[in-house]
């Protein structure tokens, strides 16, 4: 099985891809977790990714594509994978399907975590995380039995560095932004899957079974997505921007005032004329204006001399 968890943060991602990856054993691969264990570890990568990790923007599109390339090519995700918060905006989509394509294991689906905005702030405020086992708790809704200490292993719990509430505020809008438009996309695809959110943890482990047990039995083939681009899309954004790329809208911006503007002399005489429509927010030019005289006093003197 080879799924994507789309969802806004804190919609329960991790939580419920560790329990399906638990029970289809498979690779649960998050891009999250796998940037923080670099940043941990004091990698290049890791160092290049933090400040806008800290900021709650998305990493360059160059680095996280780097980590998913070597990640899918890992012996394990050969059967399958959970794919948590990756891709996250359409370039990544695309490359997504470029790699899966290479490597003849399309998608299965695209599963959206679906939960309302006002519970996120609480579910991530609230989070803590185990620093040795991974297991996630909830101070609100699903707290450890001694306080900061896993249940499960004994080890301390962290409270991850961008689960402020400011941090938090630009990941909900980057989410917004920037992955909400891969919903329309999968959607159109016939490739997503929206499974309730919200509700106990168990509840919504049942809903997601209902979505995928019939891909796990092999009762649903993936569909192909319609145009998979022939090279894996590698993002050429400018500088460390983590902004993806627009690949459509940002040429028909350009266009509009263009094709509106009214066909123009050659720039050069157009100049030299006194605007025609706009004089109060564009006056002539005084230099150009002062050519004028200048010219027949010119010729006079000129005359002169002869
Ligand atoms: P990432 O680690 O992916 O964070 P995220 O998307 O913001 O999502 P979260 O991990 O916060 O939420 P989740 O949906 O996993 O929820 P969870 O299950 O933990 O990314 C972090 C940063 O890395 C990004 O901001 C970006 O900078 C960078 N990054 C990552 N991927 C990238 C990419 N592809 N491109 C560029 N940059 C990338 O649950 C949250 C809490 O809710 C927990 O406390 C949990 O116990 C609780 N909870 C879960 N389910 C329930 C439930 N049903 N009821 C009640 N509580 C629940
Ligand atoms: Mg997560």
């Amino acid at each position: 099985m080879r799924i994507v968890l789309l969802g806004a943060p804190g919609s329960g991602k991790g939580t419920q891809a560790k329990k399906l990856a638990a029970k289809y054993r498979i690779p649960h691969i998050s891009t999250g977790d796998l940037l923080r264990a670099a940043l941990a570890a004091g990698t290049p990568l890791g160092v290049q990714a933090k400040a806008a990790m800290d900021a709650g923007q998305l990493v360059s599109d160059d680095i996280v594509l780097g980590i998913i390339r070597e990640r899918l090519r890992a012996n394990d995700a050969k059967k399958g994978f959970i794919l948590d918060g990756f891709p996250r905006n359409i370039a990544q989509s695309q490359s997504l399907d470029g790699m899966l394509n290479n490597l003849n294991q399309p998608l299965d689906c695209a599963v959206l975590m679906d939960v309302d905005f006002d519970v996120l702030m609480q579910r991530l405020t609230g989070r803590r995380t185990c620093e040795n086992c991974g297991a996630t708790y909830n101070i609100y809704t699903n707290p450890p039995r001694l306080d900061d200490q896993c249940d499960r292993c004994g080890a301390a719990l962290r409270h991850r560095a961008d689960d402020n509430e400011v941090t938090i505020g630009n990941r909900l809008r980057v989410y917004d932004s920037q992955t909400k438009p891969l919903i329309d996309l999968y959607r159109n695809q016939g490739r997503l899957e929206i499974v309730n959110g919200v509700g106990d943890e168990d509840a919504v482990f049942k809903r997601m079974l209902t979505v995928l047990e019939p891909i796990a039995k092999g009762m649903r083939k993936p569909k192909l997505p319609p145009l998979p681009p022939a090279k894996p899309a590698k993002a050429k954004l400018p500088g460390k921007s983590a902004v993806p790329m627009k690949s459509k809208p940002l040429p028909v911006k350009p266009l509009k005032p263009a094709a509106k503007a009214p066909p123009k002399p050659p720039a050069k005489k157009a100049a030299g004329k006194p605007a025609p429509k706009k004089p109060a927010s564009k006056p002539a030019h005084p230099k150009k204006k002062s050519r004028k005289p200048a010219k027949p006093a010119a010729r006079r003197k000129a005359a002169k001399r002869k």
